[in-house]
């Protein structure tokens, strides 16, 4: 039998990614790894209600979510260790606004601009629930049919219990093809 940790927050790795949102005219950024989805049109940002990028989400009932692959780990690992409050961080990264006014980091190769709809308050923490309403994404990533290839885009991972990034990139095999054979029986 296995072992029983306790009631531990398990559930990972997590995409990493860098909330983007305005301060004023100007941009501040947060390292973020508790996100998730929602259905099929929401999406949760999962942030400690200290954080300084909060009240400018909230300001502006927007935000943009910009996913890290390895290009920009080091300057995405940064937004994640000092804090808006303390320290300016809205040259972290060279950026244009999208068309809902949110910052897009240049160097991401995927940005969802969001607006929030709701928030949901647990203690000491405020998740985000946002509706997605552009998606930019660099062409080199898109497949000949016009989808998100992942497996070059390479989203890094992250994992709470021992603090670190991981890689992604390697196709398993197609969802479904398993059942598919499974049903055949030739499994
Ligand atoms: C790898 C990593 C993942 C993080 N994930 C989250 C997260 O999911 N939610 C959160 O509230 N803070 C997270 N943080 C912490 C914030 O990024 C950090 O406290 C940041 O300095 C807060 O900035 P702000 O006060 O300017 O908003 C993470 C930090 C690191 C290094």
């Amino acid at each position: 039998m296995k072992k029983n940790i306790g009631s531990q927050l398990a559930l990972y790795p997590t995409p990493v990614t860098v909330i983007g949102a305005m301060d004023g005219e100007k941009p501040t950024w947060t390292l973020v790894a508790h996100v998730g989805i929602i259905g099929h049109d929401r999406v949760l940002v999962s942030l400690a209600a200290p954080h300084f990028i909060n009240h400018c989400i909230k300001e502006n009932q927007k935000l943009s979510i910009n996913i890290v692959n390895e290009d920009f780990l080091p300057e995405a690992d940064y937004s994640g260790s000092v804090s808006g409050a303390k320290e300016d961080k809205s040259k972290l990264f060279q950026y244009e606004l999208g068309a809902s006014g949110t910052p897009i980091i240049e160097k991401a190769p995927l940005t969802m601009e969001c607006s929030v709809v709701d928030v949901y308050n647990t203690p000491n923490f405020e998740s985000f629930i946002c509706m997605i309403d552009n998606t930019y994404v660099e062409e080199v990533y898109l497949n000949e049919d016009g989808k998100i290839n992942y497996q070059t885009l390479k989203p890094v991972l992250f994992e709470f219990p021992t603090y670190e990034y991981l890689r992604t990139g390697e196709v398993i095999a197609p969802c479904l093809s398993y059942a598919k054979e499974i049903k055949k029986g030739e499994k």
